[in-house]
């Protein structure tokens, strides 16, 4: 009897209890992080959302996801309390059953009453353990959900798969060809594109807003594979060319520079988790930045501010360009670097590219005719046809 009780509140109660929970588990799970998602983007533009005057609107939509939540969220508490419920109506089921028998059995003289007073008190005693597996569902359908959205995230497939055990060059010319590329079913960005670069040249690329100059460079950095042509670096193919050699060979600093909320200090490392004081202080001169930083409190050792707030954009954009210096890229990619920042920024900038011209092979890419007045050479981007101008 003590068995059979044990099988439906061991077995077959959370068995059947997981399946009812399961739904709410999921559910709950999904609307969670989608609250807080949404939450943690609210307190990220909450800048944009105060200058736009959508406090009220915003609020009203954390309000009816937090009511949904609580909606899931009682549903699965109904769940798990029903659960719960059924479990112990069967332990009082068991335990009553076991006592009648018993009183039944001393009845008819087939056990003395010590004998069913103990058989009976230890069949009490021995659901504890049983209870505790009867409990899980509630809590590991939780879990499970939770493991399956880090699954499914585990499982995106990337959209390029990195090259291992590839080839790997020392950055001496980069030469592309008849290169062209469409982001999937959409019009193509760049048609037979042609260009070419060698060590210590500063090439320069203008084009408007939105013609493909910023595919351009991810695509060189092979952040996507390109459709047709050839880019090759010192003659190999970049899609034969291992993966960390080439980022390696070749860094990018993008329009925008994130920094992390730690230490100046510790947002340069980044590129160079071994580097020295003097590599960075070094690179920090060459970015024109080094001045600023030790014009801060506590120089290196400032701490950034969440989100990077406490700098201007500019700023910022020079610890980005410190930060490709530091890795020691022979060949860096700039994407707009410019163009978040005004003229003494834009000034200051350009200086530390031109003279590291020597040193450095350098990409420009700027809509702005400005900034390519430090160029060797110019290319110009319009509608995915590039040519070279100067
Ligand atoms: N990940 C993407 N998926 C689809 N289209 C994209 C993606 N990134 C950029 N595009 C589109 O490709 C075109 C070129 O973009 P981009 O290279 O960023 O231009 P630029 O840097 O010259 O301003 C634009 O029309 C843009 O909308
Ligand atoms: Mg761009």
């Amino acid at each position: 009897m003590a068995l059979a009780g044990f099988i439906v509140i061991g077995i077959v109660v959370p068995l059947i209890s997981s399946r009812a929970l399961k739904e709410s588990g999921v559910n709950y799970r999904r609307e969670f992080a989608g609250f807080n998602s949404y939450f943690l983007d609210s307190i990220k533009g909450i800048k944009d959302i105060v200058l736009n005057n959508a406090e009220k609107d915003r609020e009203g939509e954390v309000n009816r996801r937090s009511d949904i939540l609580l909606k899931e969220t009682k549903k699965m508490k109904h769940g798990i309390t029903k659960a719960g419920a059924a479990t112990e109506l069967c332990v009082t089921l068991f335990i009553a059953i076991s006592l009648i028998v018993g009183i039944l059995l001393v009845h008819f003289e087939m056990l003395d009453l010590g004998a069913m007073l103990i058989g009976v008190v230890t069949i009490f005693g021995s659901f504890g353990p049983v209870l505790a597996v009867s409990a899980l569902p509630g809590n590991l359908t939780q879990t499970f959900a939770s493991g399956d959205r880090v699954l499914n995230l585990l499982s995106e497939t990337p959209a390029v798969t990195p090259v291992e055990n590839g080839k790997t060059f020392d950055y001496e010319n980069l030469s592309v060809k008849d290169l062209s590329f469409a982001y999937e079913s959409s019009a193509p960005v760049l048609k037979d594109v042609c260009m070419n670069a060698k060590k210590g040249e500063i090439i320069g690329i203008v084009g408007e807003s939105g013609c493909g100059k910023s595919t351009f460079l991810k695509l060189l950095l092979r952040f996507w594979e390109k459709d047709r042509g050839e880019i090759n670096y010192n003659g190999i193919d970049v899609d034969n060319i291992d993966s960390d050699n080439l980022l390696d060979n070749v860094t990018m600093v993008s329009q925008t520079t994130y920094l992390f909320d730690e230490s100046i200090e510790e947002n340069l490392r980044i590129a160079k988790p071994n580097a020295t004081q003097e590599e960075i202080e070094r690179a920090c001169k060459m970015a024109s930045v080094h001045d600023f930083i030790m014009s801060l409190p506590e120089g290196y050792k400032t701490q950034v501010g969440a989100m990077g707030d406490n700098l201007s954009a500019g700023e910022k954009q020079r610890i980005g360009l410190a930060r490709a210096f530091l890795k020691g890229s022979e060949l860096i990619l700039l994407d707009e670097p410019t163009s978040n920042v005004d003229s003494i920024n834009e000034g200051m900038i350009l200086k530390s590219l031109a003279e590291q011209k020597s040193k450095k092979s350098i990409i420009l890419v700027s809509h702005r005719e400005s900034t390519m007045a430090i160029a060797d050479r110019i290319y110009r981007v319009d509608r995915g046809v590039m040519q070279e101008v100067k």
